[in-house]
């Protein structure tokens, strides 16, 4: 069997530790170092997508519809938002790890096709909670995947990302109709409870992981009525 190779580490901000990008062959992984795990791999990539498609739905044909990203990762979710939204869509994709960018400017775009060419990206290099502040309506679409459900996993921070305080300030930033949906490795009946004190109109869909079969994951989607 090929052995991994490492390409790459790098230091998520805030102390949140230490992410490792590998390859084997055509895969690759980014893993947290230490006891938390695989965040990412490339092989298994369908409730990516699903996350865009799902998300994105409302808006397909519309003209100059913007859609925030958040993180980049492998780039699949990008990918899938560019596909799923008309030329003359906007995507921001917000990133807190630098080295991510690098990343997938170098081999590790290949997965996904590269969306970071596409001239109708734009990436925010930072915390995508920072997008939040504004609470101006500028989103049709925010599609969230930068842990692996609702509580902070790449950093503890993160945790406030899924505060009622939170949600309220990204459905400030959602335009009327517009879509929040968040990817998770598992079903909390709480946090579902937690989108809808946050005056969002809820459903959850469960998808797999991998062409129709693997673990089931659930994106939940929140819209703003
Ligand atoms: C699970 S991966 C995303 C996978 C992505 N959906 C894909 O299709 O490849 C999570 C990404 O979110 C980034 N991230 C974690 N916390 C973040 C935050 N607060 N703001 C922006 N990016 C963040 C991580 O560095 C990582 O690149």
């Amino acid at each position: 069997m090929i052995p991994w190779t490492i390409l790459g580490t790098a230091n998520i901000p805030n102390n949140g530790g230490e992410l490792r990008l590998s390859q084997r062959g055509d895969d690759f992984s980014i893993h947290l170092k230490g006891v938390r795990g695989e965040l990412m791999n490339s092989r298994v990539h369908c409730s990516e997508l699903a996350l865009a498609e799902l998300g994105c739905a409302h808006i397909k044909g519309a003209e100059k519809s913007k859609v925030l990203v958040g993180g980049l990762g492998m780039g699949f979710t990008l990918a899938a938002a560019l596909k799923a939204t008309s030329k003359s869509s906007q995507v921001v994709v917000a990133e807190l790890v630098p080295e991510v960018i690098e990343w997938n400017n170098g081999p590790l775009g290949e997965c996904a096709g590269r969306p970071l060419d596409d001239n109708r990206v734009m990436v925010h290099l930072g915390d995508v909670a920072e997008l939040f502040n504004t609470k101006q309506a500028t989103y049709d679409a925010v599609l969230l995947d930068v842990d692996n459900g609702p509580e902070g996993f790449t950093q503890a921070d993160n945790n406030n990302l899924y505060s009622i305080e939170s949600l309220q300030a990204i459905r400030q930033t959602l335009r009327p109709g517009g879509v929040l949906a968040i990817w998770s490795a598992w079903h909390d009946p709480k946090f579902t409870q937690q989108l809808k004190k946050s005056r969002f109109k809820v459903e959850t869909k469960t998808v797999r992981a991998h062409k129709g079969k693997g673990s089931r994951h659930t994106i939940y989607l929140a819209r703003k009525v």
